[in-house]
């Protein structure tokens, strides 16, 4: 037991979405994408560390969590992880919404596995339900943040989306950074609440996590 470990998130609750979803076309294929859950479980483990109660809900990811105050819960897809998110949604102090959920899903899956047949195939896909913009709707008490990647006119779509999905903070990752975003193990981010924009340098995915865990800190303990 380390004395100097503060345990600053102690009687906190944070659930924290990770990792892609995996869409269905028929039973052995799927639309995902290359998210590997890094950012959401380096979070879950800082926050648990802290001393957080930590509910995590990943997508398919390699990833595992030992830590004991990390609750984690598997999901597939963006439906699932939607159910998973409001079967705790009233209970919860902090919701990170670091999953890169499908934008899109096929509106049918096949129950058989498809055959090859024409030389061309068409998959209708539908709009999958926006899970942290339902969080912000639904918002009583909860600290919301959500996270955003844009390759053009960056700050201005990542201030659109705390205003639109009704957000307390967001984390803007940089695309344009060597070693920055997916399947990298470093990030650089630059974090907006309603009032600041705090820039910080190329860091590992766990020293980010602790930045962006100060920066929740600074703004729900103060
Ligand atoms: O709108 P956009 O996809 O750029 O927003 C990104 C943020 O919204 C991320 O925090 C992501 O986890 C969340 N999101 C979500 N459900 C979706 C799409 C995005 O929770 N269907």
């Amino acid at each position: 037991f380390n004395l100097n470990e503060k345990k600053s998130l102690l009687n906190k609750t944070v659930l924290i979405t990770a990792g892609p979803t995996y869409e269905a076309i028929d039973p052995v294929r799927f639309i995902g994408n290359h998210s590997s859950g890094k950012m959401g479980f380096s979070l879950a483990e800082e926050a648990a560390k802290r001393g957080a109660k930590v509910i995590l809900i990943s997508g398919p990811s390699s990833l595992n969590s030992k830590h004991e105050n990390i609750e984690l819960h598997r999901v597939t897809s963006a439906k699932q992880m939607l159910d998973k998110v409001f079967e705790f949604y009233d209970t919860i102090d902090v919701g990170i919404a670091s999953a890169a959920v499908a934008d899109y899903a096929p509106k049918v899956v096949a129950s058989e596995k498809i055959k090859k047949s024409e030389d061309t195939f068409t998959v209708e896909l539908i709009k999958n339900p926006d899970i942290l913009k339902t969080m912000g709707e639904k918002k009583t008490h909860q600290f919301l943040v959500g996270f955003a990647l844009e390759t053009q006119n960056e700050e201005e779509n990542a201030k659109g989306k705390l205003e639109k999905k009704n957000l307390d903070m967001i984390v803007l990752n940089s695309l344009r950074d060597e070693g920055a975003g997916f399947k990298q193990d470093t990030n650089k981010i630059k974090i907006f609440t309603k009032e600041e924009k705090i820039e910080y340098d190329l860091k590992s995915k766990e020293n980010v996590a602790q930045d962006i865990l100060d920066c929740i800190e600074a703004q729900i303990l103060k």
